[in-house]
């Protein structure tokens, strides 16, 4: 009897597993397709154009210890500095998505 539940609840786990990478693969696409040639894959900004720039260095840890969500999720509406604004291009759960992402980059 639970021998034939079992594989049901295996695919339910899956699926549910493959949701969530799904989420994750999402926001790392959405980073390197908008933020990593400025702030590099890792975050560090140790790119072209982050240098040119002054992009943020979002690995530091002292620097995320110092920033809200919500301050994150304002820099990626307004775009300050020389960064662009993407209130306007990106969906509010991609830019939601995004401010984890951020919170994912930093280095212990
Ligand atoms: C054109 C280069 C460029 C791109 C593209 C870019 N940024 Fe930035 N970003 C910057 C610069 C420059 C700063 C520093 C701005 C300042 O403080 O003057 C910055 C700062 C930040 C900050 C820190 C703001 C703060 O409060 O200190 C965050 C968070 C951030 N960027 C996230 C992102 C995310 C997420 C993306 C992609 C959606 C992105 N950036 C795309 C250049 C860029």
């Amino acid at each position: 009897m639970s021998a034939k539940r079992l594989p049901v609840a295996a695919l339910l786990a899956a699926a549910l597993l493959a949701g969530q990478t799904a989420l994750a693969d999402d926001g790392r696409a959405l980073y390197r397709q908008y933020c990593a040639k400025c702030h590099g894959d890792e975050g560090r900004g140790k790119t072209w154009r982050g240098w040119l720039f002054r992009a943020e260095n979002l690995s530091d840890r002292t620097w995320q210890d110092k920033r809200s969500d919500a301050e994150i999720l304002h820099a990626i509406d307004k775009g300050p500095g020389a960064m662009p604004a993407y209130r306007e291009s990106l969906t509010e759960e991609q830019r939601a998505t995004l401010v984890q992402v951020v919170r994912a980059l930093v280095h212990p």
